[in-house]
């Protein structure tokens, strides 16, 4: 067997594969299980002692120069593949760097996003409702039946179409009706906070005809006045990060709680602006109305599906914009919603600015 020869050509092969793929098909039709050089090296064992001594080492010597050749050739193709990926793949540092982005997060959104983080910590899911509403769920389960003098306070916009409950459809005037939706969904017990836009049709300095809410309703055994206090008063001491908050409860009247109560907060004027803190009591303090909250009243329950002997709940409806305001210094809510891409700059968020509770709910605008 002329060895030398077969080594020759062999060696040839492989060193003039062109790509990987060949030289795989070498090292199968070479040293794989029917190659010719491991049939070679079958043939050992049928030699005599003296043929395998002359023999073997030539035959073993022919494999390893095979095997050492194909991981030769096979590295050197790798490498010129890489070459010529990283030649193809440079990058033009003479163009021009991408615009920096301009567009930032609404105060209102960011606000809400705040408000969702602090009361998912507290056990808390969202829940929505469609703007588009009917008058059953807008009012009258909310014991607002037809005649009830309330529903003029809220000047409603009304469609001419009829709602599936009798009475027309209309542009929801606040969050509430989420709170009977989600009882009827979800029965009890029940701990939600609803953000969304609200319609009322009033306009000036401090009211636009669409304006933000955030609801809030906790529904359990047990709950009572002191709960509603303890969550209100952890909410804005998060939301507006410091520990001075100080509450005045008043009683007051809404048809969907009872007792109701609206919700003041001490505030001291700084640099010709509300700053949220203290006692309404102390020097140079004053107290302002902040939120409507109550027991939920027990007519609401059952027009929410449940019993009002076993459950016992509280909500509160406080203005998002509003509490943008007061916690970001601006003044006029008008320029909430005007588009001005110098007023966003100045006010908006960076898309970075993700609230959390550890890294802070409040970071300052950019
Ligand atoms: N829905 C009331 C409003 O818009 C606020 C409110 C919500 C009051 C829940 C009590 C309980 O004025």
């Amino acid at each position: 067997m002329d060895y030398a020869a077969i080594r020759h050509d062999g060696l040839a092969r492989i060193a003039a594969a062109p790509d990987l793929a060949s030289v795989e098909q070498l090292r199968i039709a070479l040293l794989g299980k029917h190659g010719s050089i491991s049939a070679l090296l079958k043939t050992l064992g049928a030699m005599t002692p003296e043929q395998r001594q002359g023999e073997g080492p030539q035959i073993h010597g022919l494999r390893e120069a095979v095997t050492v050749a194909l991981a030769e050739r096979k590295a050197a193709l790798e490498e010129a593949a890489l070459d010529a990926r990283l030649a193809a793949e440079t990058v033009d540092l003479t163009l021009p760097a991408p615009e920096t982005p301009r567009g930032t997060v609404h105060p209102v959104s960011q606000v809400m996003d705040e408000l969702a983080e602090i009361f998912a910590d507290m056990g808390f899911a969202v829940a929505t409702g469609p703007e588009i509403e009917d008058d059953w769920h807008n009012f009258t389960a909310l014991n607002m039946p037809e005649t009830h003098p309330a529903r003029a306070m809220h000047d409603t916009f009304y469609f001419p179409d009829q709602g599936p409950h009798g009475g027309q459809m209309l542009l929801r005037t606040h969050t509430s009706p989420v709170q009977i939706r989600t009882m009827l969904s979800q029965g009890a017990p029940l701990r939600i906070i609803a953000p969304g836009r609200v319609y009322r049709s009033d306009s000036d300095a401090t009211h636009t005809p669409m304006f933000h809410q955030i609801e809030g309703l906790v529904i359990d055994k047990g709950i009572h006045l002191g709960h509603l206090k303890w969550t209100l008063e952890t909410f804005l001491r998060a939301f507006f990060e410091r520990d001075d908050i100080v509450l005045r409860l008043r009683p007051s009247y809404f048809p969907f709680t009872e007792p109701s109560v609206e919700v003041d907060t001490g505030y001291a004027m700084e640099g010709g602006r509300r700053v949220v803190g203290g006692s309404g009591d102390d020097p140079g303090h004053g107290w302002m109305e902040l939120l409507g909250s109550g027991m939920v009243n027990p007519h609401v329950l059952r027009a929410g599906g449940l019993d009002s002997d076993e459950w016992q709940g509280f909500a509160f409806g406080v203005g998002v914009d509003r509490l943008a305001m007061l916690k970001y210094g601006m003044n006029d809510l008008r320029a909430f919603f005007d588009g001005d891409v110098r007023w966003l700059a100045h006010y908006g968020f960076s898309a970075l600015d993700v609230p959390t509770l550890s890294a802070g709910v409040g970071a300052p605008a950019a």
